[in-house]
């Protein structure tokens, strides 16, 4: 391997397989030796002889085969390689992987390695939707098989949208070179490895009445994010979320709460924790009482106040807790107006180390799209990240959360 690291990539049979070409040379433009093994599927899509061309080198096809099992062999191509990338990843290798199976190359050399994996989903919106795919999403992120994608966006199938688009080749490289550079400690390299965070996300709703509410339009897209960004970093996550219409993030704890004083108790009871990321939007207010009934027009034209109190707020409440407090404990500030200079009066008043500001004024997009710009204040000082999408906000997110606990740690010892 002369010294460089080699990256093998496994290309399974979905229509996106010719994306995995671009990957293959990006990869080696950056100094990365890439190895590929295709399921039969694949050669469907792609050539051997095309991406044999790009890595250079022997393309594996079959498991049984005479000259590679005395000369290279499944368990060899496991062992050589510094990661295993899959992309893209079909629903049937995902399944394969979850259940264990080894029936052919791909399959055998995902079992038999102990090299970190990199799995690209590319598929149809209904097959990642499918409870059954998402379950082997799950089972593998708690095996330790990290994820890049799947996007929202326009297939290749005409007609169809909706998250199952594979991640560009340049993010699955990005993310590739990312594993190879990260330290393999305990816990496959993973930087949160045996680390608990509770993340909040999405709305919360306030009854007025048994068929009534409160709430706002949080959409849970960036807290169920970072709760997976956190997960597939090895840490143990449970995310206490409001009532989204997105689905669970796979390995993760998830409690589904509706109001506020639900939140906040299923916070206090999930505690203590080493991080903490808020970034459910809180009710300010609730009614100050819920009617038991619905309430009734009396055709008298006249309409009772809508009288308000205040609702308990969970972040200040966490920042101010003397035993549960967690190490690190992040707030969430949506402005839409004076973002930094009222994201750092929050900081203050909430006892937080942390605040993301987001501008979520009309016209910014941020709630409920797929975007977010966001600037990280801290004591000492303020970090404006690049607009990016809620899944790389999170990604950032988690990486800079596991530098600051093991930073923490460190000045401990
Ligand atoms: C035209 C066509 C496109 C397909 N695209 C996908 C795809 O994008 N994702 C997927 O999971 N399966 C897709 N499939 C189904 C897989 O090819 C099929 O499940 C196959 O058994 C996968 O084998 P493999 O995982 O061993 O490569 C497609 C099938 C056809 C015929």
């Amino acid at each position: 391997m002369s010294g460089e690291h080699r990256v093998l990539l496994i290309i399974s049979g979905g229509i996106a397989a010719y994306k995995a070409l671009e990957a293959i040379r990006r990869l080696r433009e950056r100094g990365v030796a890439v190895r590929a093994i295709m399921t039969r599927g694949a050669q469907e899509f792609v050539t051997p002889l095309a991406v044999g061309a790009l890595t250079g080198e022997k393309v594996f096809t079959e498991l049984f085969d005479r000259e590679d099992e005395q000369d290279v062999g499944h368990v060899r191509l496991a062992r050589e390689a510094a990661l295993v990338v899959v992309a893209p990843a079909t629903a049937d290798i995902m399944a394969k992987m979850a259940g264990g199976h080894a029936d052919d190359l791909a399959t055998a050399v995902l079992l038999a390695t102990r090299s970190p994996i990199l799995v690209a989903p590319a598929m149809n919106p209904a097959m990642w939707a499918h409870p059954a795919t998402q379950r082997n999403v799950a089972m593998l992120a708690e095996d330790g098989v990290r994820f890049i994608g799947p996007r929202r966006g326009e297939m290749a199938e005409a007609g169809e949208a909706g998250f199952g688009r594979m991640a560009e080749p340049l993010e699955i490289v990005a993310a590739a070179l990312d594993l190879i550079a990260a330290p393999v400690a305990e816990g496959g390299g993973r930087l949160l490895a045996s680390r608990h965070a509770v993340v909040t996300s999405g709305p919360t709703v306030e009854a007025v009445d048994p068929v009534r509410y409160l709430a706002n339009r949080s959409s849970g897209k960036q807290g169920h994010a970072i709760a997976a960004a956190l997960a597939a970093e090895g840490a143990a996550v449970t995310l206490v979320s409001g009532p989204v219409t997105i689905s669970d993030p796979p390995g993760v704890r998830v409690v589904h709460v509706e109001s506020a004083r639900d939140m906040l108790a299923a916070v206090e009871e999930a505690l203590p924790a080493d991080v903490a990321v808020m970034a459910a939007a809180v009710a300010d207010w609730r009614p100050a009482k819920a009617s038991r009934g619905k309430i009734k027009k009396d055709g008298s034209g006249k309409v009772e106040p809508l009288q308000l109190v205040e609702n308990p707020d969970i972040l200040a409440t966490i920042g101010r807790h003397r035993t549960l407090r967690p190490t690190l404990l992040i707030g969430f500030a949506a402005e839409t107006s004076d973002l930094i200079r009222n994201a750092r009066a929050k900081l203050k008043a909430k006892g937080a180390d942390w605040i993301l500001a987001n501008d979520v004024s009309e016209g910014s997009g941020v709630m409920g799209g797929d975007d977010n710009t966001v600037s990280l204040i801290s004591a000492t000082g303020v970090e404006a990240w690049p607009r990016m999408t809620k899944v790389e906000v999170a990604t950032r997110l988690a990486e800079r959360i596991a530098e600051a606990l093991a930073g923490q740690s460190e000045a401990a010892e």
